[in-house]
């Protein structure tokens, strides 16, 4: 064996040391998460386009090598066969394309983070969030309550909820919130003209990491934009730690992809020519 290899192994080996001393690399790992466009696809504890972590953490629970075994996926993929989530109904694609940016030690960070702090996270009600900030890109930063939230245009609309079956007959629930862009009218879209404002994004990340994109012209100058929506009610009753308290949905969407629980905050960002 080389030079090179040798190290290489050794650094995995003091790796693995750090590893086993735990918690210290968690914020790392969702760090990691976010850097590398995890969420996009994943969430803690609910099913979105891929598994839920916990249910990944669960699968994989007291088995050994696992986060060997994750770390591969997580780097290469799980192949054109896939590993069955979606057949289970937990997941929305076969399988997982490579995520070929993630370095083998990120790789064994990012495992290790699933199958511990991010598997782990059953206990929705830490995601809880009671009130949403505006920021970026505006003029007027706010942060606003519920209680401010219904000072705003408050409308109800017919919702399919998120995880109903396509073969199940979907009963709809009425929800009850305020339009994203009557939040960003109250904000004020800050820009050097009206064209530059057209160009900017809005971001609404959610506390477990989640997050959702609407360009300007979405929210304002499309009908995607009358269903853009900050919910904090369903069926006349406030929503539950589990529904997010305050949660987003984008109803004019053919799909649920755009749907957050636990919303945080709503972030304006004009994108550079
Ligand atoms: C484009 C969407 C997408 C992205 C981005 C994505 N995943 Fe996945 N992931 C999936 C899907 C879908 C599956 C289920 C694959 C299957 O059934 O074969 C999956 C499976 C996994 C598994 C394996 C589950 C098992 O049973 O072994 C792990 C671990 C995982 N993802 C972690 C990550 C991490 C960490 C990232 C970020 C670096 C990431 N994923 C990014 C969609 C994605």
């Amino acid at each position: 064996m080389n030079k090179t290899a040798w190290a290489g192994l050794l650094r995995i080996a003091a790796l693995a040391l750090t590893l086993a001393s735990g918690q210290a690399l968690a914020a790392d790992g969702f760090e990691l998460a976010q850097t590398n466009g995890c969420f996009v696809c994943h969430q803690a504890a609910t099913q979105r386009i891929g598994p839920s972590f916990s249910d990944i953490a669960a699968k994989y629970a007291g088995k050994k090598d696992a986060a060997r075994q994750l770390s591969r996926y997580i780097v290469k993929g799980t192949g054109p066969a896939g590993l069955g989530w979606q057949a289970e109904d937990k997941a929305m694609l076969p399988h997982m394309p490579g995520n070929s940016a993630v370095t083998l030690k990120n790789s064994l960070i990012l495992a290790q983070w699933v199958l511990t702090e991010a598997g782990m996270a059953t206990d929705k009600t830490r995601f809880v969030t009671h009130k949403i900030s505006v920021t970026g890109q505006v003029r007027q930063p706010l942060e606003l309550s519920i209680e401010d939230l219904q000072q705003l245009p408050v409308l109800q609309m017919k919702m399919i909820p998120p995880g109903s079956h396509s073969e199940e007959k979907p009963v709809p629930i009425i929800v009850r919130g305020v339009l994203l862009r009557d939040i960003l009218e109250k904000a004020a879209i800050q820009a050097a003209s009206p064209h530059d404002a057209k160009k900017s994004a809005i971001l609404v990340t959610a506390s477990d990491g989640y997050r959702v994109v609407f360009s300007w012209s979405e929210v304002f100058n499309s009908p995607i934009g009358e269903g853009a929506m900050l919910f904090f009610a369903r069926d006349g009753k406030p929503l539950t730690d589990d529904e997010g308290r305050i949660a987003l949905a984008s109803l004019r969407d053919n799909s649920h992809s755009r749907y957050a629980k636990w919303v945080s905050m709503i972030e304006v960002r004009t994108l550079a020519d």
